[in-house]
C-alpha cells in the first residue's frame, strides 16, 4: 500500500485529485465513488477544475435502504450536490434504496460492476474499520449485499440526521469482492477517529474484524490520510 501523508484534508483533497485526474487522462473510464465527509475535499477540486466527465461512468458505493433520491440525507443526494450536478457523467449509477426487492436489486448492482469494471475505486473508512458499508465480520467474498447497520456507524451518521432515531437501520453496499475487483484503489481518511482504523488497515492482521485491512492484498492502493489520522502510524510511513 502507497501511503501519502498531508497536512490537512484540503491538502488531501487535491493529492487525491490529481490521482483522479491522471487516472482518467490515462483512460479510466469508470470511477467507483463514495460519499461521507471525507471525499468532499476531493469533490471540491473536481469541480473547480476543467476536467471533463462526460464519457465517464460512476458506480457508488452504497446508499441507505428506505431513502428516495431526493431525500437530502440519501447518498443520491449527496452525489447530485456535490460532483454530478456540477460535472455530468455519461451515466450514474447509485444503489437504489426504494428497490422493493432488495435481494434482487443487489444481483442487478452485481451485474452492472461486472459489465462496468472500476477503473479507479474512491473509499473512506468508518471508526471501525468498515469500508462502504461492510462493517466488521462481513465475510470478505460477498458481493452487493443488503446490511445491518452497527450501532455505532448509526451513531456516527447521526450528526448529518436531526436524531439518532432518523439514521436508516439497513444500508445496500458493494461488497469487499466488488471493491478489490477495482483496477486502482484510492482510500481517503482524515482526522484523529480515523488513526486507529487507519493503523489496523495498514499494519494489523487481515481479518474481517478489519475490513479494510483486506486492501492489503490489493496491488494498487493509494492511502491519503492527513497528519491525524496518520498519528498511530509506524514512523515509516510519515513521509
Ligand atoms: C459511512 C459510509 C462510508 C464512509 C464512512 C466514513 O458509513 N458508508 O462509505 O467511508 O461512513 O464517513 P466519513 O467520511 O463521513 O467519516
Amino acid at each position: 500500500m502507497k501511503v501519502i501523508v498531508t497536512e490537512n484534508k484540503i491538502q488531501g483533497g487535491a493529492k487525491a485529485f490529481e490521482i483522479f485526474e491522471k487516472g482518467i487522462k490515462d483512460g479510466a473510464k469508470t470511477l467507483g465513488l463514495a460519499t461521507g465527509s471525507t471525499p468532499e475535499t476531493l469533490y471540491q477540486n473536481w469541480v473547480k477544475s476543467d476536467l471533463n466527465c462526460e464519457n465517464l461512468t460512476s458506480i457508488n458505493l452504497d446508499e441507505y435502504v428506505g431513502l428516495t433520491p431526493d431525500n437530502p440525507q440519501s447518498y443520491h443526494y449527496f452525489m447530485q450536490k456535490h460532483l454530478f450536478d456540477k460535472k455530468p457523467f455519461k451515466k450514474t449509477y447509485v444503489p437504489d434504496g426504494m428497490a422493493k426487492d432488495v435481494a434482487a436489486y443487489c444481483k442487478q448492482y452485481d451485474q452492472i460492476i461486472k459489465e462496468n469494471p472500476i477503473d479507479i475505486q474512491l473509499l473512506g473508512i468508518g471508526r471501525n474499520g468498515h469500508i462502504a458499508f461492510n462493517e466488521p465480520g462481513t465475510p470478505f467474498d460477498i458481493g452487493t449485499h443488503e446490511v445491518k447497520l452497527t450501532k455505532n456507524t448509526i451513531k456516527a451518521n447521526s450528526r448529518f440526521f436531526d436524531n439518532e432515531d432518523e439514521v436508516p437501520k439497513s444500508a445496500i453496499c458493494m461488497g469487499t469482492a466488488n471493491i478489490m475487483q477495482s483496477k486502482k484503489i484510492v482510500l481517503m481518511a482524515f482526522g484523529e477517529k480515523k488513526a486507529h482504523a487507519v493503523k489496523e488497515m495498514i499494519e494489523g492482521p487481515i481479518t474481517e474484524d478489519v475490513p479494510a485491512s483486506i486492501l492489503q492484498k490489493h496491488p494498487d492502493v493509494t492511502v491519503i490520510v492527513d497528519k491525524a489520522a496518520a498519528q498511530e502510524l509506524d514512523d515509516k510511513y510519515k513521509n
